[in-house]
């Protein structure tokens, strides 16, 4: 099999953030300020990934803004051609700031329609920080995209939630339903929504996606845990993106490394290139040989690729399986059971992430 180059790269930069919301994917174990990356050895990520054929470069966290250095990071990523995605929660995102950086996009979260429901989920109070920071980059002419992660707790406010982003003159909405990893997963019971719920969430953004059609694109990710149909995580396992940790880690997907019989192999000891052409980690679910029944002889296998290692593990101990999410997973039964107790009553109060 031909390995392609990857597209995009995800720089977790830290895990430092100013929210601590119930739904963060990022480890329940944060990497420390002291094991992040130094500028140059940031720097020279950026240099091998360009090399390497990444035109794509997510600047995450955490929060990004979080780091000092982030006028030098973002310049040494557009020395190299990489376009730069900035990826933020708004706060700290001041006109000056965002003067500093050179950044082609910005991705900026809402938690909610409202102060108190996104103080609710985020455990802070930053509702103004962000209707500035949505000003400043329309101002400054950057394109905005607007991140919704939808739970039972804002499920119900897509209508309102789609009119805030036209306020904040969004020019792509994404509304993604939460993936349970890190603390998202700790707080799975209080997060997930009722069938019901996310009956009416789709009406609501089938009917937003017509009316926002040729001003808005809105891009809407339905819960697999409810269709039965997984997502093809990543667009497949090495095939198109890599992730890097704040301590250099190279990971398959953000969240890889909760596999516990994962080599997972770190910028400061190898190459990136070598990493991603040649690890075992990056190896492991390539292509579809990895498979097994259901789905090896599946029709779907090359549309879904099998779905979510990383959910396969977290329902079952074993990453090889097919994903739980599935309909034809011998393994369904277990979803159903989290589907059928969300069903009956609201887990928590959650926990929220800490730093
Ligand atoms: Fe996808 Fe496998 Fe399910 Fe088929 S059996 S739909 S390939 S996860
Ligand atoms: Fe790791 Fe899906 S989150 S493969």
């Amino acid at each position: 099999m031909t390995i392609p180059a990857p597209l995009g790269m995800l720089a977790e930069l830290t895990h430092s953030c100013p929210l601590h919301c119930a739904y963060c994917s990022n480890p329940v174990e944060l990497v420390a300020g002291t094991d992040e990356l130094s500028t140059a050895g940031w720097v020279s990520v950026f240099a091998a990934a360009a090399a390497l054929g990444v035109a794509q470069v997510h600047l995450s966290g955490g929060e990004p803004l979080r780091r000092r250095d982030l006028p030098e990071l973002s310049a040494a990523c557009r020395e190299r051609g990489l376009y730069t995605n900035l990826i933020t929660s708004g706060v700290g995102l001041t006109g000056e700031r965002l003067a500093a950086l050179a950044v082609d996009h910005v991705q900026l979260s809402v938690q909610d329609a409202d102060p108190e429901g996104a103080a609710r989920i985020s455990a802070t109070r930053t509702w103004r920080q962000k209707l500035a920071a949505a000003r400043v980059v329309k101002e400054r002419g950057l394109p905005l995209t607007v991140n919704v992660v939808l739970h039972r707790h804002n499920v119900d406010h897509v209508e309102s939630l789609v009119a805030l982003a036209e306020r904040m003159g969004a020019d792509r909405l994404e509304l993604a339903h939460t993936q349970y990893y890190g603390w998202a997963l700790r707080n799975r019971d209080w997060l997930l929504a009722t069938a019901a719920q996310v009956r009416a969430a789709d009406a609501v953004v089938r009917a937003a996606a017509a009316r926002l059609a040729g001003r808005i694109e809105l891009a809407y990710v339905s819960p697999d845990l409810h269709t039965g149909w997984p997502k093809p995580c990543m667009d497949g396992w090495g095939r198109r993106q890599l992730t890097v940790t704040p301590s250099g880690n190279v990971l398959p997907c953000p969240v890889a490394d909760l596999l516990p019989d994962l080599t997972v192999e770190n910028v400061r000891y190898r190459p990136l290139r070598a990493i991603w052409y040649e690890s075992e980690s990056f190896n492991r679910f390539r292509g579809t040989d990895w498979m097994r029944e259901p789905c090896r002889s599946c029709p779907r296998r090359d549309v879904d690729l099998g779905g979510c290692r990383c959910q396969a593990y977290q329902f079952t101990g074993d990453a090889a399986v097919t994903d739980p999410a599935c309909r034809y997973s011998p393994h369904r039964p277990l979803v159903e059971a989290v589907l059928g107790a969300a069903e009956r009553s609201v887990g928590g109060p959650p926990g929220h992430r800490r730093r």
